[in-house]
């Protein structure tokens, strides 16, 4: 059965097809649009007065549609609470990555299911916000079994999971060091790799408790060979290593990217000069936010040709925020993104963070992944922040 969305006022489908390079900076924009859908495809998109017949057709009265969002970046199966430690870091206290620990210990805790239950309830709360694509990381385990039931949980709330038991040390390998990564690479990772799609690491030398360039390596070439994508946390805290590393193993993304050397984008940039697929830079600026830090240099990135992601991070201790509308306002008003490159970096930059084509636009074939704002424009994503704008939303061709 086909369905015919109408009455679109602005369409957005990141189609180069559609306007690539026009005023609404490449995200292929079709004003007064429609757009067909079947079996959960998009089968066609174009003027309203040029759309073919469906069997069903729904109005959209002149609302703005947009391919749903791609959280490309989550931490959504935890316990506990870090209320406490935002409210600190509001009045002076920095952050650090110490707080973790704490999560770690409310994860072992909890069953399977209030870990389910917390995770599925932000999954509801993002998709409520438009978020149609999440990935979800493990990492509040930090033993064999807290994380390969974290990551079977998360399997069920999407494909796209990812085994990062090198979030930090935890407090019984604090004198061994080595021991810890030599569980992750070994017993670890064998329970989980097959609940997950991808390994990452928190490569920051600057917290104590998270991993250094050698140590890092090691954990991302063993989840390479046991057949998993490789995902980065580098440069949150300090320009460290973790930038270059992503680029020497071919990471599909480095996520956070707020302190960076000239030599990290260049590194970016390069890893775009090949025939292959480099690295996105994935910026979280909710995470800035909430650790009151500076915001990641976006502009410096877009001027080397680099591709942004944006993100949540979602997340009990560096940022709490399921929003990607809020994450778009903040890529605006905080790191100058302009609304259309903002909007494509929270769709077709997540997708290609992720190395999925099938997400993150509505090209022909495409996921019916659709989220409709009570909106005239995406402009307003970031001109109304903390509006609840977003009036539908559309998974797999059918409304949710
Ligand atoms: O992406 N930086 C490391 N890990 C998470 C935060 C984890 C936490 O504080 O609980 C992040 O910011
Ligand atoms: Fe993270």
């Amino acid at each position: 059965m086909s369905v015919l969305l109408t009455n679109i006022g602005e369409l957005v489908t990141n189609d180069p097809e559609h306007g690539a390079g026009s005023g609404s900076g490449g995200l292929g924009v079709v004003p007064d649009a429609a757009i067909v859908v079947e079996a959960g495809r998009i089968a066609w998109t174009g003027p309203a007065s040029s759309a073919p017949a469906a069997d069903t057709a729904v109005d959209l009265g002149g609302r703005c549609a947009l391919p749903g969002f791609v959280d490309s970046h989550s931490h959504t199966v935890f316990a506990g609470d870090r209320a406490a430690e935002f409210a600190a870091r509001m009045t002076g206290e920095p952050y650090t990555g110490g707080g973790i620990a704490n999560t770690v210990t409310a994860t072992r805790a909890a069953s399977d299911e209030a870990l389910r239950a917390r995770g599925q309830a932000l999954v509801r709360e993002m998709l409520a916000q438009g978020t149609t694509t999440v990935e979800i990381k493990s990492g509040y385990g930090q033993d064999v079994a807290t994380e390969a039931r974290t990551l079977r949980i998360a399997r069920e709330l999407t494909p796209e999971t990812t085994f990062l038991g090198a979030h930090t040390v935890p407090a019984e390998y604090a004198g061994d060091r080595a021991g810890y990564v030599d569980l992750v690479t070994g017993p670890m990772l064998a329970a989980c790799a097959p609940h997950a799609r991808w390994i990452d690491v928190f490569c920051e030398p600057a917290a104590p408790t998270a991993f250094d360039e050698d140590e890092a390596r090691t954990v991302l070439a063993a989840g390479a060979r046991a057949g998993l994508g490789v995902r980065v946390h580098g440069n949150q805290l300090s320009a460290g290593p973790g930038v270059r590393l992503a680029v020497e193993v071919g990471a599909a993304s480095v996520d956070h990217c707020t302190h960076l050397s000239d030599a990290d984008v260049d590194a970016l940039a390069g890893s775009w000069a090949g025939a292959g697929l480099g690295t996105v830079a994935t910026l979280l600026p909710a995470v800035e936010f909430s650790t009151r830090s500076p915001y990641p240099d976006a502009r410096r990135l877009l001027a080397a040709g680099v591709p942004v992601a944006l993100a949540t991070d979602c997340n009990p201790g560096s940022g709490y925020s399921s929003s990607m509308p809020f994450v778009v306002a903040l890529a605006v008003r905080e790191m100058r993104m302009s609304p259309a490159e903002a909007l494509w970096s929270a769709t077709a930059g997540g997708a290609a963070a992720l190395r999925r084509d099938d997400v993150g636009h509505l090209r022909v074939g495409a996921r019916a992944d659709l989220t409709v704002l009570d909106a005239p424009s995406h402009t307003y994503l970031a001109y109304r922040p903390g509006v609840p704008l977003v009036a539908q939303v559309w998974k797999d061709g059918a409304r949710v």
